[in-house]
């Protein structure tokens, strides 16, 4: 299984011959130039954990030029379609079979509008059962109890997890997260964007070590194997 991270909160996933995108939010992100050629990325289906700016910005020019399949809240494909996205698959947060797999739609304690103000439904994460490896997007998210509930579906492999603080979780509640979710490979997310939610990259991969488990801080560009 390969993840690609496209900078903030977006990365892909490619299992089975499936290429899998979160969050697109490319070319409004400073970071990504010269790293991230957003005409270059593919997808056969763009998962959406929620509605804000920075996890939508690239959605329709993306959906539109790939063709693939946007999962989302109701109101968040409400949005796409409106857009002009026409491959969709509306959910709420629950669980759903597709061909590649159970997916569960879990809650995210976070907000989510859409850029025209409009209501984007619930935050949520993506929970995926039967990828060749098992793993867990918490989306835009403080800490939650609900996340005590991810290792009673499935033992990860690794999880995807926000630790930029101030919007979401840092990186001392991203350890407890992952204590909760049971699952010691942590790819973070969602840090240095923006002013408010830089980090020491040195210093959180040093908290993980001390707790007895992992932070990858992946480069913008970088493909990992997992
Ligand atoms: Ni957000
Ligand atoms: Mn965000």
């Amino acid at each position: 299984m390969k993840f690609t991270f496209y900078g903030h909160a977006c990365f892909g996933i490619e299992t089975a011959g499936k290429k899998f995108l979160f969050d697109p939010f490319i070319t409004p992100n400073e970071l990504t130039k010269g790293k991230v050629d957003v005409n270059a990325v593919e997808a056969d289906y763009i998962f959406v954990s929620h509605g804000h700016g920075d996890h939508v910005a690239d959605l329709v020019s993306i959906a539109k030029r790939t063709g693939a399949t946007v999962i989302g809240t109701y109101e968040v494909i409400e949005w796409a379609k409106k857009n002009g996205v026409e491959n969709v698959h509306p959910l709420n947060l629950g669980a759903k079979q597709f061909d590649f797999g159970k997916l569960h739609f879990t809650p995210a304690a976070h907000s989510s509008s859409m850029p025209d103000g409009s209501y984007g439904g619930n935050p949520g994460g993506f929970l995926f059962h039967d990828t060749d490896k098992k793993f867990y997007y918490s989306g835009d998210t403080c800490l939650s109890m609900e996340m005590q509930l991810i290792p009673r579906y499935s033992a990860l492999d690794f999880a995807i997890l926000p630790v930029g603080g101030n919007f979401t979780m840092d990186v001392d509640d991203a350890i407890i997260a992952s204590d909760f979710i049971k699952c010691n490979k942590i790819i973070g997310v969602h840090f240095d964007t923006f002013g408010y939610i830089k980090i020491d990259h040195e210093a959180a991969k040093d908290s993980f070590r001390t707790a007895g488990k992992e932070l990858i801080l992946p480069e913008i560009g970088e493909t990992i194997e997992l």
